[in-house]
């Protein structure tokens, strides 16, 4: 019996990074006992993101990106971060707690101000204030995400003990998730939305998915021929780490391994079963996200719906923050 809680900001579209990273886990916790809330991290898109069409827009397709995946609002609750405005003053109440050096030191914090030099904004410092906020309003006690979000999750698991030490117990200090992964895109780095050009969109046709890695995709650079022995393990940087995700089972993976070092296959051919590999994945899930493209009422239900359950239960843990911190509303 699991209260799971994750969500994604709308910075743009969904990529293959995203699905195996967050998505499939998101859809392996919703199972009968658990109660599971997945939302759109609006508020935090702001930090970055300054065109409110794209936002809208980015929004309501990521919900059907999660509905395709298998997210059943009946099941899970699906809504907007900015649907619950308690969230937002419970990361107020949570602010006055943590130290500014800490989250100065956050490595996500250094990487969006990398990425963002001109934009150093108040929010990139309070980012995980307010994630911690996402996680702790419902009492969340398992958060998927990825292997990049660990220091922010560590960081809220941090608040809430800090809180109930100060102020009694009142948050649910949440388990990190057994196994993170860090997908990588086609030049080696950590597919992203926001980085260069490295991401596979999941709801681009497998033949672009193709020609991408084809073209982009990068292998063992020092293997020249398809005669000289290839190093799958260490050299090989956007093929083979995502055959070890995707390709079923062990002995599949050793084998491609295999005909790699003994030079049996090129990584023209590789690449080929690999996408192989991913359309087995996504093309179920590209079919039922087709029959959803021209739904926005529904997606608006859902949100609605999802929205007035989540902070129904945020709620309850802002008027106990409160009461312990000792604010009336008079
Ligand atoms: P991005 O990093 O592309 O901007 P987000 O920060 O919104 O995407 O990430 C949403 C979720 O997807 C998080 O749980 C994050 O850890 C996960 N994620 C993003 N990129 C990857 C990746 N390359 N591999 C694994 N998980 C990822
Ligand atoms: N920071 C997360 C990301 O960039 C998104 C996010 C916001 C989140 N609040 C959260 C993830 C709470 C898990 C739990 O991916």
């Amino acid at each position: 019996m699991e209260t799971v809680l994750s969500g994604i900001r709308a910075t743009g579209r969904l990529h293959f990074g995203n699905f195996l990273g967050a998505v499939q886990n998101f859809v392996k916790f919703q199972q009968p006992g658990n109660t599971c809330l997945y939302f759109i991290a609006d508020w935090h898109t702001l930090t970055t993101l300054d065109d409110p069409e794209e936002l809208r827009g980015n929004l309501v397709e990521i919900v059907k990106d999660y509905i395709a995946a298998g997210l059943d609002p009946e099941q899970s609750i699906i809504y907007a971060q900015s649907s619950v405005p308690e969230i937002s003053e419970l990361c107020l109440y949570l602010s006055m707690i943590q130290p500014l050096g800490e989250l100065e030191r956050v490595p996500t914090f250094k990487d969006l101000v990398r990425k963002n030099p001109d934009n150093v904004n108040l929010g990139l410092v309070t980012y995980p204030v307010l994630m911690a906020a996402d996680i702790l309003g419902p009492k969340a006690t398992l958060v998927p995400v990825g292997e990049d979000q660990v220091p922010n999750v560590e960081m809220a698991r941090n608040i809430a003990g800090k809180f109930n030490k100060r102020f009694g117990n009142t948050f649910v200090v949440p388990e990190m998730m057994a196994q993170m992964i860090k997908v990588p895109g086609l030049d080696g780095a950590k597919m992203g939305k926001s980085e260069a050009d490295n991401a596979i969109d999941i709801n681009a046709p497998i033949e672009a998915i193709r020609e991408r890695y084809l073209k982009k995709g990068i292998t063992d650079r020092e293997r020249l021929r398809v005669t000289d022995p290839g190093d799958p393990y260490n050299r090989c940087q956007s093929v083979y780490p995502v055959h070890e995700l995707v390709t079923d089972g062990e002995i599949e993976t050793r084998e491609i391994a295999n005909l790699c070092i003994s030079a049996q296959i090129g990584c023209a051919a590789c690449k080929h079963r690999l996408v192989d590999g991913i359309a087995k994945i996504l093309e179920p899930f590209q079919e039922r996200r087709a029959r959803l493209a021209n739904q926005n009422e529904y997606v608006k239900d859902v949100l609605h719906e999802g929205g007035k359950k989540a902070r129904t239960r945020i709620k309850e843990t802002t008027e106990q923050v409160r009461d312990r911190v000792g604010i009336v509303i008079y």
